[in-house]
């Protein structure tokens, strides 16, 4: 396994093997690995002959007031997980080797960006276009792996490509969950035992949503109060930031529940935000 910093390095030996006639699949992270990331190291080895990974904290999808310092960071870890796992290349830029001090250049979804996680992460979405845009021209993958945790992520992320014509092919891979159903995240190294053990409550809040909607409940209004009323109840160290329902691929917000309805959620829960979402019809 090949690791490198600098993106001419990394432009040079992907170019070699797209000449002969490799297939190159690329997995963007921001490091301190957990099975979902490895899922889509595995989704990306099935469809493609070489798989690239990059892990880079990038800067500017932090807002000022955010975790980017204390955001965890295990690299040796990560690189020996690329290794067992049949990544052929790391790309492990700093700021430097990705940002001018002048940067100046953005790309931009602002009709997706600006609500549900948007709302509260003014800037977030900017941050995260440019830099995947970046990593695309360096890179210049065929197919590019990303978590459908991160579902809002996943559609400014496919409009961004498509709108520009990017020749890549976006593949969302399914959540990947702990056992008692939370959604893995490198965050959830933040919670606290007292907060580990109420965290499985926001999936469940989803799932309870889900069994409404089969009983034949589908007002939003009601479908809203009724996962508020779950929260208070079984997370109650945890404050609410969003609980939305959207379809799925416009993220526009739903009146009432038709197919297809994504619900989706935001939680502040001690120094971590939850995020997590669930088709219900
Ligand atoms: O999902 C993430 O880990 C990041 O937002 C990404 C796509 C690697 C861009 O920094």
């Amino acid at each position: 396994m090949e690791m490198f910093r600098h993106p001419d390095t990394v432009r040079d030996l992907v170019a070699s093997w797209r000449f002969r006639g490799h297939r190159i699949g690329f997995v963007p992270t921001m490091g301190y690995w957990h099975a979902g990331h490895l899922r889509l190291v595995e989704a990306a080895r099935a469809r493609c002959t070489k798989v690239v990974a990059s892990i880079f904290v990038n800067p500017t999808q932090f807002g000022p007031n955010e975790d980017l310092a204390a955001y965890p960071r295990n690299l040796d870890r990560d690189l020996a997980l690329a290794q067992r796992h049949g990544v052929d290349l790391v790309f492990c830029p700093g700021p430097a080797e990705m940002y001018e001090p002048e940067h100046d250049t953005w790309v931009e979804v602002p009709r997706l960006s600006q609500r549900l996680c948007g709302a509260s992460r003014p800037g977030h979405f900017r941050g995260v276009a440019t830099v995947v845009t970046k990593l695309f021209w360096i890179i210049q993958p065929h197919l590019a792996f990303f978590g459908e945790k991160d579902w809002q992520q996943l559609v400014i992320i496919r409009t961004m490509a498509r709108q520009l014509s990017c020749p890549v092919e976006i593949v969302g891979c399914p959540i990947v969950r702990e056992a008692d159903g939370l959604a893995m995240s490198s965050r959830n190294a933040y919670l606290t035992a007292e907060e580990r053990a109420q965290a499985p409550a926001l999936f469940a809040m989803l799932q309870h949503l889900h069994r409404l909607v089969e009983a034949g409940q589908t007002d939003v209004a009601s479908l809203t109060e009724a996962g508020r009323e779950y929260l208070a109840t079984h997370l109650p160290l945890g404050r609410l930031d969003y609980l939305q329902f959207v379809h799925p691929d416009t993220l526009e917000p739903r009146l009432v529940v038709e197919p297809p309805t994504l619900a989706m959620a935001a939680l502040f829960l001690g120094k971590a935000r939850l995020i997590d979402n669930h088709r219900l019809v």
